[in-house]
């Protein structure tokens, strides 16, 4: 039996995100992007010294649609999925480029959680703003703007991460309380023989987010179940971060080491009492994590 480590995610910044979702450590200027999917607003957060107030060091750009996630893009700026399609913009979410719509005349739909393959080819999923059964598919969205739908009949897509031998992506839909595994073909970006990974449906809450560390470690967020766990390749749970909300609802590797780990949390749902018992819901946390992991893949291609 390996021993489980438990530890504790601390307060980074505090904010009221309804849906705060998908961090993205960027490389390109050391800074941390999130977004607060439902109000649409694209959040950047720069390390700071410690004599600046904290409302100096989130810089929020405000977008007129849902907003999924938003991911660096090689050549610079970001990629956006937004509740119509994929759009290119300056760093800051400005100067919006539409590269491919997407579901636009599903109004109930948007874009939910949104990651790139080690190839840099955009993966987005969708769902209906009910979570309506069956009403999400995933799509992977080439750097030339060329939309495949994947996979369908999907309730809630979520989190996405790639084996770092590239060979395996790893797939949420979150009712299924199931961490799926699909084998990947780096070549032409083809998934096959989707099965289950782990089913978790024993742990509190449903699984979210995730994110991959470089030994190939697996961390999902549990969205009800407050806590971020760490599964080993081979499906051994190895860690625990507790969180002191109860909603995470993704987790990204960034700072100077890429050794910190940054969790984002939703407000969403939360009645009045469950918000006075975790008034820090919607802020982002951070613990060290023990382990490494890499800055966020960026779309498109060198
Ligand atoms: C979705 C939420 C959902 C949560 C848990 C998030 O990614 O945006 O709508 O409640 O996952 O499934
Ligand atoms: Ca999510």
């Amino acid at each position: 039996m390996t021993a489980v480590r438990t530890s504790s995610a601390e307060l980074a910044i505090r904010m009221e995100c309804l849906l705060g979702e998908g961090p993205r450590w960027d490389a390109g200027d050391g800074s941390l992007i999130f977004v607060d999917v439902i109000p649409g607003k694209l959040h950047r957060l720069r390390s700071g010294r410690e004599a600046e107030p904290e409302s100096s060091l989130v810089r929020t750009t405000q977008l007129d649609q849902p907003l999924g996630a938003a991911n660096p893009v090689i050549s610079g700026g970001l990629v956006l999925a937004m509740r119509d399609g994929i759009y290119l913009s300056d760093a800051d979410g400005a100067n919006l480029r539409l590269l491919a719509p997407v579901e636009v005349e599903d109004t109930s739909h948007r874009m939910n959680d949104a990651a790139c393959d080690p190839q840099g080819r955009l993966w987005a999923g969708t769902m209906s703003f009910e979570a309506v059964p069956g009403a999400g598919t995933l799509y992977r969205i080439d750097p030339d703007g060329t939309v495949t739908a994947v996979l369908h009949d999907l309730t809630i897509s979520n989190g996405l991460g790639w084996s770092p031998d590239g060979r395996r992506m790893y797939f949420i839909d979150s009712p299924t309380r199931r961490i799926d595994v699909l084998d990947f073909d780096a070549e032409d970006g083809t998934v096959h023989d989707r099965r289950c990974f782990l089913d978790v449906s024993d742990v509190a809450g449903v699984p979210d987010g995730l994110t991959m560390d470089t030994e190939g470690g697996i961390w999902v967020a549990f969205w009800g179940g407050a806590q971020v766990r760490r599964y080993r390749h081979d499906a051994v749970l190895t860690d625990i971060v507790q969180v002191p909300v109860p909603q995470p609802t993704a987790c990204a590797f960034g700072g100077p080491d890429g050794q910190d780990l940054y969790i984002t949390s939703a407000r969403l749902g939360l009645d009045q009492s469950g918000l006075q018992a975790a008034e820090l819901s919607g802020s982002l946390f951070a613990c060290r994590s023990g382990y490494q992991g890499s800055a966020a893949q960026a779309f498109g291609t060198n």
